[in-house]
């Protein structure tokens, strides 16, 4: 398969620049825009409403996918989730719920852990459903149930598109699983159906504003280590803006739930570690703004993603701002959040000119265990 890079210096770039697009051409998969509900392409062949909880596994990007995907099947689906990486799910000996429902989230469909932890939850009386980008991919195949990202081809190492069409296919699935389960109004399920069927516009506004994440991507490139901020959907969000950076840039950092910093982090911070804050206007917004505050008045290097808003109520000395539109708000936010994270690991690793798309040491499927 031959895809080219089209304009663009790499494939990362015209990966995240394909978001809008290939995220809406998710969504439409998943839902039907006329009605403004959810639509799965299949049906559950389990019973929705006997399900006590969910067991997911994934690696790497695909398993930050799922964890934030459990903020969303808490909260639409009332289900509990337990969710693990593979490697260490394979051999955890964890036991399923009988009848179960298992979610393996895979880009490539290839990656070992992530296999084995799927024949695990076979093994064991579960129902497999996965998230994949490769229909043919041997995840596919072992699969009961197949939900396609249609990010299309992805090339570039670090993963950027599959994870947020992962997160499309997530949050629809949620939302099918609330009004399967009874626990979710059609009224409510149209509201948020409304809030996604708007992410694609607000990444493509994200996208036109890139030169504002330059000066930033400077800065950060200066620093030897970088730490990352959020809470509720926004903490796996910051666990995968750092492995982003790491991978691309070769520079140390570390996501954390803003609300655990003063348990470690705290010790760290001074004006030569930027603190990345990501603050999308949703209900925890005041929480993160206070622990941003927290980080200025122990003279942090704060670079905060957010509106406008959050930067007048966080009203402290900011190293730098990347400016959110003030509607990509509420609940699924992180689809719209997850692009600036993506856009400053790539201009630091660009700055820097290190091998944006092949990154040192990193494989894009690792097939071996
Ligand atoms: C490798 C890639 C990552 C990816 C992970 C899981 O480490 O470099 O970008 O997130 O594998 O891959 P998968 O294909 O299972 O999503």
């Amino acid at each position: 398969l031959q895809v080219d890079k089209g304009h663009y210096r790499h494939y990362m770039a015209k990966e995240i620049h394909e978001q809008p697009e290939v995220v809406g051409r998710t969504l439409a998969h998943y839902l039907d825009l006329a009605s403004g509900t959810v639509r799965l392409p299949f049906a559950f062949d389990f019973d929705a409403r006997a399900l006590s909880r969910v067991t997911i596994s994934a690696c790497g990007t695909a398993f930050y996918a799922g964890l934030l995907a459990r903020y969303w099947l808490e909260r639409f689906a009332r289900l509990s989730v337990d969710i693990d990486i593979a490697s260490e799910f394979r051999y955890r000996e964890a036991p399923l719920p009988e009848r179960g429902l298992m979610i393996v989230v895979s880009q490539s469909g290839e990656t070992a852990d992530t296999l084995a932890a799927l024949r695990y939850a076979r093994a064991h009386g579960q129902h497999v459903l996965s998230i994949v980008n490769v229909e043919t991919s041997t995840i596919a195949r072992e699969s009961d149930t197949v939900a396609l990202t249609l990010a299309g081809p992805e090339i570039g190492v670090a993963s950027t598109k599959a994870f947020t069409c992962q997160l499309a296919v997530f949050a629809c699935l949620a939302l099918a699983l609330g009004r399967a389960r009874g626990v979710l109004t059609e009224e409510r399920e149209k509201e948020l159906v409304a809030e996604l069927i708007a992410t694609p516009g607000l990444m493509a506004q994200v996208l036109k504003d890139e030169a504002r994440i330059e000066p930033v991507a400077r800065d950060v490139a200066r620093a030897s280590s970088v730490l990352y901020l959020g809470r509720g959907p926004s903490y796996p969000l910051a666990l995968e803006g750092a492995l982003k950076l790491k991978e691309l840039s070769y520079i140390h950092a570390e996501g954390y739930a803003a609300g655990e910093l003063k348990h470690g982090p705290i010790a760290l911070i001074d004006f030569s570690i930027p603190v990345v804050v990501l603050a999308p206007h949703d209900a925890s917004l005041e929480k993160t703004v206070s622990n941003l505050q927290e980080v200025a008045a122990r003279g942090g290097h704060l670079i905060l993603v957010g509106p406008n808003s959050a930067k007048v109520a966080a009203a402290a000395d900011l190293a730098g701002f990347i400016e959110m539109p003030e509607t990509a708000a509420g609940a699924f936010a992180a689809l719209v959040y997850a692009l600036p994270a993506q856009l400053l690991a790539y201009h630091v690793s660009v700055f820097m000119g290190k091998d944006v798309d092949q990154p040192r040491n990193l494989a894009k499927s690792v097939t071996v265990e």
